[in-house]
């Protein structure tokens, strides 16, 4: 009943600040509620949640295919005892992740741009680089790549287990972690295919919105879930909608991260909304065709969803398996670190 009071309300205020005002009041109990849906009704309840008139056309508040929650069959990550050790907590905590201190941020460093929300651009100097509001890149962030390759975002989800069975290049999937823990089997299946991951955050936020301690929350519990999930750290980091700027740029470094962005986007979210001015799956197949005949770039793609892998797998067809890694296209590393799954091991010995 919720979810159809947001669709109905989120088609009467088409206006983008009604549908965040209305995204924000709701957002708790939004939340509470997609955690428990069957998968159909999260794709339902995500598309509330698009707006129009941003500019970007990029979806608000939600990754695609929303968050997965632990399924029969699926089993959550093990919260570990090293993280125990470090935050003196013992679960993985929900959409808003506490922020825990860490040596190494230096917050006399971090620059004092002003937060904004999403498609409320100006509020900051151009030097502030935004990558949403400007397209501006920093000289360190990748957006392209010598061979045209394809990129996938918001995963792991059950929809990505499709998708690796059809794959038959190696590819990057930026995850987010809270789906990472609930999926922890479809993230080891990823990594046995020998793709690359990288973080896409904890839950998804507009970054840029967000203080400088809830963007370290979000950038380290995402790596958490990773090394307790993968025994890794990632390099890599893609920002939820593009949302970077150079104050969220200055903290994802001092993670030892560097940030990826894209040079062509499919805009395969909008499948989800039931539009018919949007896109159609033939809009993204044409211009996938045109990128090619450039034959570099970096494609933007999402592997939350069944409706936007079943696309990702048809655009392989038509690149074909001739196609980089992030950290292949520009000669970089996979991780900046790894570790044995040393846990497993010990156990193995007790018993
Ligand atoms: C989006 O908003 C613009 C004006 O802000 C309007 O012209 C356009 O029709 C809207 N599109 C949709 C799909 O609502
Ligand atoms: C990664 O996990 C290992 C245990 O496998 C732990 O010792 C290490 O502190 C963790 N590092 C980070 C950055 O999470
Ligand atoms: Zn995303």
């Amino acid at each position: 009943m919720v979810i159809s009071y947001l669709l109905s309300a989120a088609f009467i205020f088409k206006n983008w600040f009604s549908i965040i005002i209305i995204v924000r009041t709701m957002k708790t109990t939004l939340l509470n509620l997609l955690y428990s849906l069957p998968a159909a009704q999260l794709v339902a309840a995500h598309t509330a949640h698009y707006s129009n008139g941003t500019g970007t056309g990029q979806p608000v508040g939600q990754p695609v295919g929303g968050f997965s929650s632990v399924r029969a069959g699926h089993k959550q990550t093990p919260f570990p005892e090293w993280l125990t050790e470090f935050t003196g907590l013992k679960e993985w905590p929900g959409i808003d992740p506490p922020y825990i201190p860490m040596d190494f941020i230096d917050f006399s460093k971090i620059p004092n741009y002003k937060r904004y929300d999403q498609g409320v651009c100006g509020v900051n100097p151009r030097e502030s680089c935004s990558f949403d509001c400007d397209r501006c890149l920093a000289p360190d962030d990748v957006y392209t790549c010598g061979q045209l390759s394809q990129t996938f975002d918001d995963g792991p989800s059950l929809a990505t287990e499709r998708l690796l069975d059809s794959l038959n290049h190696k590819t990057t999937f930026f995850n987010l972690g809270i789906n990472i823990v609930n999926f922890p089997d479809v993230y080891q299946k990823i990594l046995n295919g020998g793709h690359l991951v990288g973080t896409h955050t904890w839950s998804h936020p507009f970054m840029p919105s967000l203080t400088n301690e809830q963007i370290i929350a979000q950038l380290q519990w995402s790596i958490w879930a990773m090394n307790a999930t993968g025994h890794h750290v990632p390099k890599w980091f893609r920002p939820p909608y593009g949302a970077i700027d150079n104050r969220v740029r200055s903290i994802s470094r001092m993670f030892g991260l560097q940030a990826v962005l894209w040079d062509y986007d499919t805009f395969d979210w909008q499948l989800l909304v039931e539009d018919q001015t949007l896109r159609t799956e033939e809009d993204i197949y044409r211009d996938v065709q045109d990128w090619k005949q450039a034959g570099n770039g970096l494609i933007l793609e999402h592997d939350g969803a069944f409706k936007t892998v079943h696309v990702g797998i048809n655009v392989n067809k038509i690149l074909g398996d001739d196609q980089l890694t992030v950290a292949e296209c520009v000669g970089g590393i996979d991780y900046i670190r790894t570790f044995p799954p040393e846990l497993k091991s010990r156990n193995a010995k007790v018993l």
